[in-house]
């Protein structure tokens, strides 16, 4: 088995022992293994020295995580212009599952994405509704028309279509599972005004 193998299937199983991401959506059964070259961003060098100490139940993921990061395609959608030079050395995501992902999916797209320390990642929005999952850290998420909260291990937050949202990263790094569902899945966030 892959390490990218290996890492789909300790997300699988957090997936499917977590009521709240089931009753979101259920684990695609449609996947099927791409061939998706890898790609470092400066996130992926230091994921080894990240500390992400998870809970017991995310800890499976993480550690298939650091064991995958040579073998993921990890992206950045937005330029330095829009987010500055900063954010794009201490963030990364890799669409693990997906229209576009290491396995493909036409059911569900799924994500994990990094953010270091200190970080804002402004509002953005994005047509397809997402549901956020920490697996390691805390993290502030304000969105439009929600109260704000601290999310924390094992906790989940809902975006709704076109909701725009922002988060916060306080002083440790954060790292999250986040799935998208429904119309606008293929799309990407932009960045809007707040
Ligand atoms: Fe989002």
């Amino acid at each position: 088995m892959s390490r990218v193998q290996r890492l789909l299937d300790a997300v699988r199983k957090l997936h499917e022992a977590t009521p709240e991401l089931m009753a979101y959506a259920p684990w695609p059964d449609d996947l099927s293994a791409q061939q998706v070259m890898p790609h470092p961003c400066p996130v992926a060098q230091t994921m080894g020295d990240r500390k992400l100490p998870g809970s017991r139940s995310t800890r499976p993921v993480i550690q298939a995580l650091r064991a995958a990061t040579p073998d993921l395609e990890w992206r950045q959608t937005y330029s330095e212009a829009e987010v500055g030079a900063e954010f794009l050395q201490t963030y990364g995501y890799v669409e693990l599952f997906g229209p576009g992902g290491h396995f493909r999916s036409r059911k569900l797209r799924g994500y994990i994405g990094f953010w270091g320390p200190g970080l804002t990642y402004d509002w953005h929005a994005h047509e397809a509704e997402e549901l956020y999952f920490t697996l390691s850290g805390n993290a502030v998420f304000c969105a439009h028309g929600a109260p704000n909260v601290m999310l924390r291990t094992g906790q989940a937050r809902a975006h709704h279509s076109n909701q725009p949202h922002l988060m916060v990263t306080l002083d440790r790094p954060y790292l999250a599972y986040a799935v998208w569902r429904g119309a606008g899945m293929e799309g990407l966030p932009k960045m809007v005004a707040s």
